[in-house]
């Protein structure tokens, strides 16, 4: 016989329904052996033989994404991302960071011929809610000069617009990498940013951009090194993507500015070809 705590079946498939998924310390019993399906149960016979202090019963946490992702405008989607709970970053971060770049119009997106996608907000980021606004931000932005593009969007000359963006819209403490939980939630914002925006070329820079935007077509691609990676055109939703260093690894490693360039010539050139 067994007492049954917690979300019962039917509760758990009401909250599945509506998008909900939860998580509490019990699915840690459920991986060591406990019954599966979240419900926590404890047999009766235990219970009573240790008639000690009532089990300290913790409230789940509610991990959610919004539903219908895929099918929002650009301004839903900017609320949505800013008002998400779905991991566990929505507890340290001071802003979510969204991107920046061409304005939108209305719930538009904003028109723009290149998307480029970091890995995920630093401290500097989440303070000002914007991306690559440290160190890390004004290579980016020479290099976007160079390209005559700018993290304004603006058209300088023949550049066209840029949008910039991250794999992850909230910053993980202390800098550390992006678990693959919290790659696999924020996954579905960047999908649609790229859906929405619909750009020329896609830049992928650093391992993680790399990995979450080719991770379904290219074999691999979790272990290949960047450097191989490099030097030709994929594919993401039918738009090309050119992968290329991150411009934190290239501060630590200067003389791999020259191969950046040489991505960023390939990206142009594409472009131009295709137009
Ligand atoms: N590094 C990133 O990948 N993104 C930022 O926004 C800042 C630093």
């Amino acid at each position: 016989m067994t007492d049954t705590l917690h979300l019962d079946k039917r509760q758990r498939a009401m909250l599945a329904e509506m998008g909900v998924h939860v998580w509490s310390p019990m699915s840690e019993a459920a991986v060591m052996g406990a019954p599966v399906d979240g419900v926590m149960q404890v047999h009766a016979e235990q219970a009573r033989a240790v008639p000690a202090a009532p089990p300290a019963v913790q409230a789940p946490i509610l991990m959610q994404r919004s539903e219908g992702v895929d099918q929002m405008d650009w301004s839903a989607l900017h609320t949505t991302v800013s008002a998400c709970q779905a991991c566990a970053l929505c507890g340290s971060r001071k802003n979510t960071v969204f991107g920046v770049g061409a304005p939108a119009h209305a719930d538009q997106a904003p028109r723009v011929d290149w998307l480029i996608v970091g890995e995920a907000p630093g401290e500097n980021e989440d303070l000002q809610g914007e991306p690559f606004v440290g160190q890390a931000g004004k290579l980016l932005d020479n290099m976007l000069g160079a390209m005559k593009l700018s993290r304004t969007g603006e058209r300088t000359g023949e550049g066209g617009g840029a949008y910039i963006t991250n794999v992850l819209k909230c910053r993980p403490p202390g800098n550390r990498n992006p678990k693959p939980e919290e790659v696999a939630q924020c996954l579905p914002y960047l999908e649609r940013q790229v859906a929405l925006l619909k750009p020329k070329m896609i830049l992928a820079m650093g391992r993680f951009a790399v990995q979450a935007l080719l991770h379904d077509t290219v074999p691999d691609v979790d272990t290949t090194p960047l450097g191989k990676l490099r030097g030709r055109v994929y594919q993401y939703q039918n738009l090309p993507v050119v992968v290329t260093y991150h411009p934190a690894y290239v501060l630590r490693n200067l003389p791999e500015k020259a191969k950046v360039w040489a991505d960023l010539c390939l990206a142009m050139a594409h472009i131009q070809g295709a137009e």
